[in-house]
């Protein structure tokens, strides 16, 4: 199982790596959030548009604290447009399908391999990564950033990211294996990949529910979801070339 499945994988990779510059997007008309988020959660400002629908793996991650429970410390996650799922049944279930397999990768694998070895998902190429940087505003903590400019379709394009501060969110539909759904709010103006960035359909990434402050390591906990970015201010044209 495991020959095969790593053999296929740097045949995906290769195949992603010839393909990427001609991908171009599918329209998002007529996609939406609006209608998909629970009632407690706040919907997109309804002056923006949907500019990209994307699905995410990658990890949380927790340190113990003094309370002898699990803080979020961060996360890293790779970025996957999946405009061209949008209409179709596919976009229902990609989470539950990357997750699966994410989840049996063996340990070094990395995202990008995981969703190369999927016919589904290898279509869909990566636009960035998520990670977590210094308030950019010099509040205390770290905030959530979405990063376009380092690889992709907006390679080189140095506004293609956003950072952003949760302003709405809930506990998962799905039940408490899974990390919230939120909405945040751009807030770094050097950023114009997004106005917000809504995170929904999240599949585990929850930490145990307790763990022995000084004792216990930072673990990193495996997790998909789909993130979607309204109001960029990116040109299109500057992408997908
Ligand atoms: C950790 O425990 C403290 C004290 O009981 C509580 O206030 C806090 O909300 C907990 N944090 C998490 C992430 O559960
Ligand atoms: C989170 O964990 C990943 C491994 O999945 C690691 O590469 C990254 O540096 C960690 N980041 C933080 C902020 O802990």
């Amino acid at each position: 199982m495991r020959p095969s499945l790593l053999s296929n994988l740097v045949v995906a990779v290769s195949a992603f790596a010839v393909s990427a510059n001609k991908y171009k997007p599918c329209s998002l008309d007529g996609v939406d959030i609006i209608g998909r988020l629970p009632d407690t959660i706040t919907p997109p400002m309804a002056h923006l548009t949907l500019s990209f629908v994307t699905a995410a793996i990658g990890t949380q991650n927790y340190t113990c604290s003094p309370n002898n429970n699990y803080t979020l410390v961060g996360a890293v996650a790779e970025v996957y447009d999946i405009s061209c799922l949008a209409k179709s049944d596919e976009f229902t279930t990609v989470q539950d399908k990357l997750i699966g397999l994410w989840k049996s990768a063996p340990v070094g694998v990395t995202p990008h391999q995981v969703t190369s070895s999927s016919p589904e998902t290898n279509a869909n190429p990566l636009l960035g990564y998520h990670y977590f940087v210094p308030n950019p505003l010099g509040q205390p903590g770290n905030s959530p950033k979405w990063d376009f400019t380092s690889t992709g379709a907006f390679y080189g394009n140095e506004e293609a990211f956003v950072t952003a501060a949760r302003f709405t969110g809930d506990t998962a539909p799905t039940g408490k294996q899974d990390i919230d759904w939120v909405g945040t709010n751009a807030i770094d103006p050097a950023g114009l990949l997004a106005a917000q960035v809504y995170r929904t359909d999240t599949r585990e990434g929850q930490p145990p529910s307790e763990c022995r402050s000084g004792e216990s390591p930072d673990i990193q906990v495996k997790y998909a979801c789909k993130y979607w970015f309204y109001g960029s201010a990116v040109p299109a044209e500057s992408g997908w070339a």
